[in-house]
């Protein structure tokens, strides 16, 4: 089924009420309730629960905290998407010293893009200028990347227009807005092929966001925010003014629209004009 607009915001407790709950809650395993009653579950991973197993065996989770915080950056494997190409990111990570080797710990080397997976991008993308005044990914605003975010299903049908902006009636005053699509429901990020048809921000979609509303977080479900028929022209509008984050790639399965805090972590790499970005929602 579809949802459209932003009418399913939930109420948020005060934070301390948050907080004193998180606090005082034991750890209790729970069931797989808060996955299943949301949005289509992600394969091959398990269910909320405790997070400990007698086995020597890690459990891979995608929710935390007895189901209030979502992890919605995507795990980095050799078969994630990569922006134009059909290969996958491909070979990123390897061993560079081994204990099996002799070493004394193991040691993992990375090299890949800094647009691969979940990211944010600076203004310096697509502006040369600002890249050379200094506009990096150390120079974003954290204020802007942590605080109360809404999660919003936008059509399917479409990418996101000026009139699609405008039919999702979101208020003033709200500047943090992740906008799941179709990309989800297709499933775009677990595919190893980019895919040209993704869903994202036409040009006058970014226009009337930047006219018409307060938000400067702008968070969506595949590798650009903008629509690859608009890719340069849509970044062109957002990045100008310097106030706008884009957070591209996001993992938005399974949760719920509404209210949420987002808390959006870039590495501080210094002259990178992108950067592999944690984000979580705590409910
Ligand atoms: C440590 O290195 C060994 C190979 O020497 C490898 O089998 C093992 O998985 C590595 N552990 C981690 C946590 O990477
Ligand atoms: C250990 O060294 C051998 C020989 O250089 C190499 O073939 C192998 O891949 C190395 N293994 C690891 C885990 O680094
Ligand atoms: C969105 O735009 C892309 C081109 O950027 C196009 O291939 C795709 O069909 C459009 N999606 C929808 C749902 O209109």
């Amino acid at each position: 089924m579809i949802e459209i607009g932003s009418n399913h915001t939930m109420a948020v407790p005060p934070l301390f009420l948050l907080l004193l709950t998180l606090l005082s809650l034991p750890h209790l395993p729970i069931s797989a309730a808060a996955a299943s009653d949301a949005y289509p579950s992600i394969p091959g991973t398990a269910p909320v629960d405790g997070g400990f197993t007698d086995e020597l065996k890690p459990i891979r989770r995608e929710v935390y905290g007895e189901g209030k915080i979502f992890d919605i950056s995507h795990r980095y494997t050799p078969e994630m998407p990569a922006f134009d190409s059909s290969e996958g990111l491909g070979l990123f990570l390897w061993l560079a010293a081994s204990i099996k080797n002799g070493s004394l710990a193991n040691n993992s080397e990375m090299k890949m893009p800094t647009h691969t997976g979940t990211h944010v991008d600076s203004p310096g993308h697509f502006y040369d200028s600002y890249l050379d005044a200094g506009f990096d990914v150390d120079s974003l605003d954290l204020q802007v990347l942590n605080g109360p975010a809404l999660l919003v299903d936008v059509p399917r049908d479409t990418n996101i227009t000026a009139k699609v902006m405008k039919s999702l009636n979101i208020p003033k005053g709200v500047r943090r807005v992740l906008f799941r699509t179709l990309n989800t429901d297709r499933r775009l990020m677990f595919k190893k092929e980019f895919d040209t048809s993704y869903v994202g921000f036409m040009k006058d979609g970014a226009q009337w966001l930047v006219d018409n509303t307060d938000i400067k977080l702008v968070g969506l479900d595949y590798l650009s925010v903008a629509a690859y028929d608009d890719l340069g022209p849509s970044h062109l509008v957002f990045l100008k003014d310097r106030e706008t984050i884009l957070v591209e790639g996001l993992k938005l399965d399974d949760v719920k629209a509404g209210l949420y805090t987002v808390h959006c972590l870039p590495l501080r790499l210094v002259g990178a004009e992108g950067s592999p970005i944690r984000c979580i929602l705590i409910e």
